[in-house]
């Protein structure tokens, strides 16, 4: 991972509590393991459907929802905001009437095969054209894995022909569609979201923020940072960085926090997945503070997100303070162990409730 010298004279950042724009609580023994970190941190946090079988109805999401509330303390005021996972099937008016009594927030598209529990997704976005019409006239938000899963195409460039078969597409085919670009990782996700209209954004990762593709492979593989979309060439990074600290309201937090068991990730056939939430917003503060940009982090982490959903800002504060981290090499609780992205490293920043 790449430390750059800090520069910031900053100890301290009190700034208004984040929102994550796209994580995965999933379910069961793992649910109750996780959801507490990514509540601990955020307020608000757009929750990923890809469970087994997939959330496709607002029958389903609202049970999740209870699940996912049942593996908090009663007096968590953290609030799942649910995704339906599209599919070639999907009802249109299950979409609708699931947005418009409030259960759902959000669509999600998985190009089918493109990770961790997406066999179900859309084959041909084409497909599901009436369903994303729907969104449109609703207002509802489209959030996109943005590659495609064409196996003649080299897996660092699946982002970008994304961009070029299906994204600029769909952009063109609904120019009233809110459309949100999840996890970019490189240049030309930055690019096309920058130079699209104001209805398109992205999210940025804590980890595709610090890894280029050769940390994967620096003194033998490492299963722990293997996540899709894969992380990619340095330049890549350097764009990424750059455009989560811009300012701009078009880039925003969301940290892919996809957990999965040491047994899935280190195997012959390992899972894709980065598990970030329990330092969530220190990986950020701390690269934040290494661009000397700790002054963008509010915009990204807290503000960015609820205006381009139309929601509002979050009222109660965090603080965010330079000091020890160490990160634990594991994280465990009854048979589950899982390695945290920063494990083992001192993160330099300490986040502390409310005040
Ligand atoms: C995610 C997962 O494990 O569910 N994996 C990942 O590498 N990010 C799926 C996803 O968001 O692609
Ligand atoms: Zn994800």
């Amino acid at each position: 991972m790449h430390k750059q010298q800090q520069t910031s004279a900053i100890n301290s950042l009190r700034i208004r509590r984040p929102d994550d724009w796209h994580v995965h609580l999933r379910d069961d023994d793992m649910l109750q393991m996780v959801a507490h970190y990514t509540a601990h941190q955020f307020g608000r946090a757009i929750i990923m459907p890809n469970l087994a079988p997939p959330i496709t109805t607002a029958a389903a999401a609202i049970e999740y929802r209870k699940r996912i509330m049942s593996a908090l303390p009663a007096n968590s005021r953290f609030k799942p905001l649910m995704t339906c996972y599209l599919t070639d099937n999907i009802d249109p008016k299950e979409v609708e009437n699931g947005f418009k009594e409030e259960v759902f927030t959000a669509c999600k598209l998985y190009p089918a095969n493109a990770t961790t529990n997406s066999a179900h997704g859309v084959s041909d976005v084409r497909t599901i054209y009436p369903v994303i019409e729907a969104m449109q006239r609703i207002g509802m938000p489209l959030l996109i894995h943005g590659e495609v899963t064409d196996c003649d195409v080299d897996i660092f460039d699946r982002e970008a022909v994304f961009i070029e078969r299906t994204l600029s597409v769909l952009v063109d085919d609904f120019p009233e569609l809110k459309i949100i670009f999840e996890h970019i990782t490189t240049k030309d996700a930055v690019n096309f979201v920058t130079e699209s209209g104001t209805l398109i954004a992205a999210t940025i990762t804590p980890h595709h923020l610090r890894i280029n593709r050769s940390d994967m492979f620096k003194g033998g593989i490492k299963p722990h940072l293997y996540c899709l979309p894969i992380a990619k060439r340095e330049a890549h990074r350097t764009a990424l960085r750059k455009a989560a600290i811009s300012g701009s309201p078009k880039f925003f937090l969301g940290t892919d926090s996809a957990p999965h068991v040491i047994a899935a990730k280190e195997t012959s056939c390992g899972c894709a997945g980065i598990f970030n939430a329990p330092y969530a917003i220190e990986s950020y503060a701390l690269t934040f503070d290494e661009e000397n940009a700790l002054d963008k982090l509010e915009g990204f982490a807290s503000i960015h997100g609820p205006n381009f959903y139309g929601l509002p800002l979050n009222e109660d504060y965090i603080l965010i303070e330079r000091g020890e981290n160490k990160v634990p090499e594991h994280i465990i609780s009854g048979d589950i162990n899982i390695i945290p992205f920063h494990n083992s490293e001192d993160i330099s920043w300490v986040y502390k409730c409310a005040t």
